[in-house]
Order: structure tokens, then sequence, then C-alpha cells
């Protein structure tokens, strides 16, 4: 029997660990599981819902770090993570995606010389100026196993010297989750609560720092915004960071004047799932929303410079456009005059990754 320690601090998290815990909670008598929240984001609609709407137990330890600078936050996690580690003495620490509390926990796990397991590792934008990306390439030296949702990611991975038998290839946990609310996700029909048509909306989120803490940037996004919306209901369920700034900066209003356009809380993730796949077009910053359209099918534009999920692009329905105001307005418009495209699922998003993860640590003797 091995303990295993799993780390979820804020949202994309929560469905990435939710199949791995359940696939394993399959063993009972071959892992001993706990789930450390450092609470990183703890408001209810950021952290709560999910554990209600993925059916995820309560966490055993909660943190309680919350808001603060990098280092700040970062530094809370690592302290009083290296305590939980100290006390319960695990065979293993689980750590997904790329926020602060993931390299925060991988750091001290193997600097007490327990092993680390990375899930979605491999994954570069190769921009530095991205805090995520700082987590992704650093949580990656230091994990002992790295399972890869995308083929080139292995790539990334080889050229930063990590040893090719630590990397293993297992698909999206993400997909796992998605394709298992589907259906249940779908029957909410949350879009008619906000009175909007099927296919005939755009879902907007935005939370990058590039995009929402500069206010000249962040005012040109608002200015394609009440552009599109003159022809096109745009639904934004809005994140705790770009309500703030919008607050700051005084742009309220200009959300306000705008007639199609509404604005909501960050929503739970079956009534998100709900309003992706009836949407007719999502924008967003978001990475996992990349890949959750690219399996919905629904056309994707990215507002960023970048990606680290090139398979979207190449495979699925992501299209990377930047953040200047013009090229927003024209390739929306695009894409709300084209037909819709369909496409093949990527290589191994078959809703099979965490039983392939599971498989692999018991292989690897973790169990
Ligand atoms: C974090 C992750 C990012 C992820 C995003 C998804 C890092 C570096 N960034 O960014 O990778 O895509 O989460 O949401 O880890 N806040 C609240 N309530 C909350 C959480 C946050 O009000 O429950 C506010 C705080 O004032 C905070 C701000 O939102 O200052 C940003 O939160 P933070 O966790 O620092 O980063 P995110 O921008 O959410």
């Amino acid at each position: 029997m091995k303990k295993i320690i799993h780390v979820v601090g804020a949202r994309p998290n929560f469905m990435k660990i939710a199949p791995i815990m359940e696939e394993m909670g399959k063993f009972p008598d071959h892992f001993q599981q706990l789930l450390v929240h450092t609470g990183q984001h703890y408001d209810r609609e950021m952290s709560k819902v999910f554990f209600e709407d993925l059916g995820l137990p309560e966490p055993d330890i909660y943190l309680g770090v919350g808001s603060g600078s990098h280092a700040r936050q970062t530094a809370e996690v690592m302290v009083r993570f290296e305590d939980i580690l100290l006390e319960e003495s695990p065979d293993l620490v689980l750590v997904v995606g790329d926020v602060n509390s993931t390299l925060a926990c991988a750091l001290v796990t193997s600097k007490l010389y327990v092993p680390v397991a990375h899930v979605e590792a491999g994954l570069r934008s190769f921009d530095r100026d991205m805090p995520e990306e700082i987590n992704r390439v650093l949580t990656d030296q230091i994990s002992d196993l790295l399972f890869t949702t995308e083929i080139g990611a292995r790539e990334n991975l080889l050229r930063e010297g990590i040893q090719d038998e630590k990397i293993h290839f297992v698909g999206n946990v993400m997909i796992d989750t998605l394709l298992a609310n589907k259906e249940q996700a779908l029957a909410q029909r949350t879009f008619e609560e906000y009175g909007l048509q099927e296919g005939e909306y755009i879902l907007l989120t935005l939370h990058r720092p590039s995009n929402v803490d500069d206010q000249t940037t962040l005012e040109g996004i608002l200015y394609a915004l009440m552009e599109i919306q003159r022809d096109t209901r745009i639904l934004f369920p809005a994140h705790p960071r770009t309500t703030q700034r919008i607050q700051e900066f005084g742009f309220h209003q200009k959300l306000e004047d705008m007639n199609n356009m509404t604005v909501a809380e960050p929503l739970g993730y079956l009534s998100f799932l709900d309003l992706m796949a009836h949407a007719r077009l999502v924008l967003t910053d978001s990475g996992g929303i990349q890949e959750e359209t690219t399996i919905l099918d629904v056309p994707c534009l990215t507002l960023r410079e970048n990606t680290e999920r090139p398979v979207t692009i190449k495979e699925g329905t992501n299209q990377i456009i930047g953040n200047k105001p013009e090229v927003i307005i024209s390739e929306t418009k695009s894409i709300l005059n084209a037909s819709q495209k369909t496409t093949n699922p990527p290589e191994k998003w078959d809703g099979q990754a965490a039983s392939r993860i599971v498989s692999i640590l018991r292989r690897e003797g973790f169990d």
C-alpha cells in the first residue's frame, strides 16, 4: 500500500485531479490517497463549486494560503506544505498543471527526497513573461514521472535534458473529465437561463495578466467587444482578477453600455461546459479552454501571442490571434461568417488518460 498526496490549488487543477483520484479509488488495497488543497483559489465559485460538480472528495488538508504576490503565495504554500509532508511521509506527491501551487509543492517534495509526478508535463509557450511558463519549466525539471498530454511535449522535455524514461505520453486528464460529464452538463441547458439561443452567442473569458493588468490593453479589448456585441450576444463570466481590474481602471460603465453583453460571476464546471458546447464561438485567454473547445468542435479564438498547447491549432479548432482590437474584431467576424469546422480528437484524448497514469504508477511500483 502506497500513500499518495494529490495537490490542488487553483480552479484549473480540480478537473485534472478528479479522474485520477477516481481511478486510484478503484484500487483501495494499493493506494491510500490524501487530497491537499492549498487554498490559492478560495471563493466558492473558484473552488467549492467544482468539488460539488465533479464529485471530488472534501480535501483532507486545507492550507488556506489565499492571494498574494507570487513570492508570498508560493512561499506560503511551501512552508505549509513542508509540515504536511513531514507529518504524512507520502510515497509520492502528484501535482497537476502550471499554477503557483504546482511548483511550490513540487519543490518542497523534491527537496525532501519524495518522488514527484507531474501531470500535464512538457507544455511550453516559450514565453517566460508568463508566470505559468516558469512554473512548467521548473516543475518538470524536478519531477520524477512526467505525464504528457500531447505528442510534442516529449520533444520539449528532451530538449531541456529530461531523461526519456521519465516521460509518459498518457493523454489529457481534463478531457477525461469533459467526456465523463458531457451528457450531464449538456442536459442543464444553462444557456437558456441567460436567455441565449443555441449556436448564436459568444462565450468570453479573460484573466491573463498580459490582457487584464495593463489599462491600455484591456481598454482595447473592451473596444473590440463593444463592436462585436453590436451583432452577436456575448456572455462573460468574469474572473475575480478581471473584475478587480475593471473596477480599478473605471471601465465598469463601458461594459454597462454594451446592450448585448452579459457579465456573470465565474461559473461552475457543468454550467460552463454546457455554455461552451452550445456557443457559436469562444473568445478566451485560458489554457484549458483551448483544449475543451477542440474536443467540443466549437471554434476558439485565443487572445494571446502564443500557446503552450499547439495540438489545438494543428488538429483542433483553436486560432491564436493576439489582443489587438482590430484583429479581434476581424477574426471574430470571419468565424461568424464561416461554416463550422469539425475535427478529430488529438491522439489519446479519449477519456482514458487517468487509467494510463494509474497503470504506469502501478508498473513503476507506486502501489
Ligand atoms: C491562476 C493561475 C493561472 C490559472 C488561473 C485560473 C498562477 C500563477 N496562475 O491565475 O495559471 O490559469 O489561476 O483561474 O498560479 N482571487 C479571488 N478569489 C479567488 C482567487 C483569486 O478574488 O478565489 C483574486 C485575488 O485577488 C488574486 C487574483 O484573483 O489577486 C488572482 O489570483 P491568483 O491565484 O494570483 O492568479 P490567477 O490570475 O487566478
